[in-house]
């Protein structure tokens, strides 16, 4: 047998090569394990370095372990959160020639903590209610993109801090399955199985004295059923609105940008007679514009800056001439953005001078154009265009602001 490490990313294989494949996971030297906390398993998980990076590897049958690789994959296609499936290696042997354990590599997740470590000083309720909020939203998430868990649980979880609140991840795709979509028993079974894992988990803690007193593990695994069901609820309903009601569409992306949903696109649509509109909200999360300008345009930006820059590379894309979205023969939006970023992005924030754009960065002064551009044309009643906006901006606001 040879060994086989399966990728999809070229630069992977090599650093992953340096790594002792031909020692059982359990007996890695120290000097390639990196001691970060891990959540309760029934494989052997190690963090490894590996190039600049830092790996979980977990030991598993052939398999399973394509089969997660596979699944991990598909989940980040449909943007889900869940951690980075980089390899598969196969054809272990140790140093007699007897095989070892295939092994599935996952990118570690930074910053992340397994919540048993977050446990660890007594969490206050409110905190644990964060917690499984984030929870909700990602088994929401994922039954929005067709994805049946099968084993939903804390453990089977990593949560990131995100400005206040908490952003789930998922990081055991065993058990799941795809399909392009649930039907309502395969969701109803997942949160029932979510509710009994949470709980049981609840219970250990509070076994090992980790829970705080007033925590009833019973109702807090029932509050994440509630909690899943609000949320498909408010996500999933189709309404028809009075087109006279316009505020009442307003309201309801309110409702979910408090429940932490941010609307990313609206499908609206005008009945025959023009009376009514219909409305489905799809709903992206926290740093989903963020992350989207800065795969398409390479700028990082902060959420609502990237929001408005997105907005406007958009409206952009739609005049030019190649701009055919789905059609293999259209220019990539990739391609698109890049234009943009050349020919309207760059020649705009250079038209602010240096001297007074001081510290600001570009993104910045760019996302202020905007703003300053959609004063200007609410005040005139048609759009000004990007060029009298910089001078208006130049003239009316930057000359008077301190420099800084
Ligand atoms: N990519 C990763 N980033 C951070 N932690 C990870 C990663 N992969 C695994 N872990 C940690 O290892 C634990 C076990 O992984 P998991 O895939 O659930 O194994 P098992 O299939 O044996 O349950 C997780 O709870 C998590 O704490
Ligand atoms: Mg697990």
């Amino acid at each position: 047998m040879e060994l086989q490490i399966t990728a999809t990313s070229p630069e992977h294989p090599a650093s992953l090569l340096d790594l002792p494949w031909n020692v059982p996971l359990e007996e890695w030297p120290e000097e390639h394990l990196v001691a970060l906390d891990r959540g309760i398993s029934r494989h052997v998980v190690r963090f490894a370095r590996a190039g600049g990076e830092i790996v979980a590897v977990k030991e598993v049958g052939e398999w399973a372990a394509v089969r997660e690789y596979g699944l991990l994959r598909d989940l980040d296609r449909l943007a889900v959160p869940a951690v980075d499936a980089l390899a598969v290696v196969t054809g272990r042997t140790d140093e007699h020639g007897e095989p070892l354990e295939p092994a599935l590599i996952t990118r570690h997740l930074a910053g992340s903590q397994p919540y048993r470590s977050m446990f660890q000083t007594t969490m206050r309720p409110s905190t644990i209610r964060r917690l499984l909020d984030a929870l909700a939203v990602l088994l929401v998430r994922l039954h929005l993109a067709g994805f049946a868990w099968g084993d939903c649980s804390l453990s089977n979880t990593l949560f990131r801090r995100d400005a206040g609140a908490y952003a789930a991840y998922l990081v055991d795709a065993e058990t799941g399955q795809i399909q392009p979509r649930l039907t309502s028993g395969q969701r109803e079974y997942d949160v029932e199985v979510a509710r009994v894992n949470i709980a049981g988990e609840l219970m250990d803690l509070e076994a090992s004295g980790s829970l705080h007193p007033s925590v009833d593990p019973v109702l807090f695994g029932q509050a994440i059923v509630e909690r899943y069901c609000d949320l498909w609820h408010e996500l999933t309903r189709q309404s028809v609105y009075p087109l006279a009601q316009r505020h009442a569409i307003d309201q309801r992306v309110r409702r979910l940008n408090d429940l932490g949903f941010d609307v990313a696109e609206m499908q609206i649509e005008r009945s025959p007679d023009g009376d009514n509109v219909t409305f489905l909200p799809k709903v992206v999360d926290a740093g989903h514009h963020q992350r989207q300008l800065l795969r398409l345009t390479g700028l990082d930006a902060e959420e609502n800056q990237a929001r408005s820059l997105l907005n406007d590379l958009e409206t952009w894309m739609a005049t030019q001439d190649d701009y055919a979205p789905g059609d293999p023969l259209g220019a990539r939006p990739e391609v698109l953005a890049h234009r943009w970023v050349r020919d309207v992005f760059r020649p705009t924030v250079r038209a602010v001078p240096k001297e007074l754009r001081g510290a600001t960065d570009t993104a910045q002064i760019y996302y202020e154009l905007l703003e300053h551009r959609w004063l200007l044309s609410e005040r005139t009643g048609r759009d000004v265009g990007l060029d009298a906006t910089v001078e208006d901006y130049i003239r009316t606001v930057l000359t008077h602001r301190p420099n800084g």
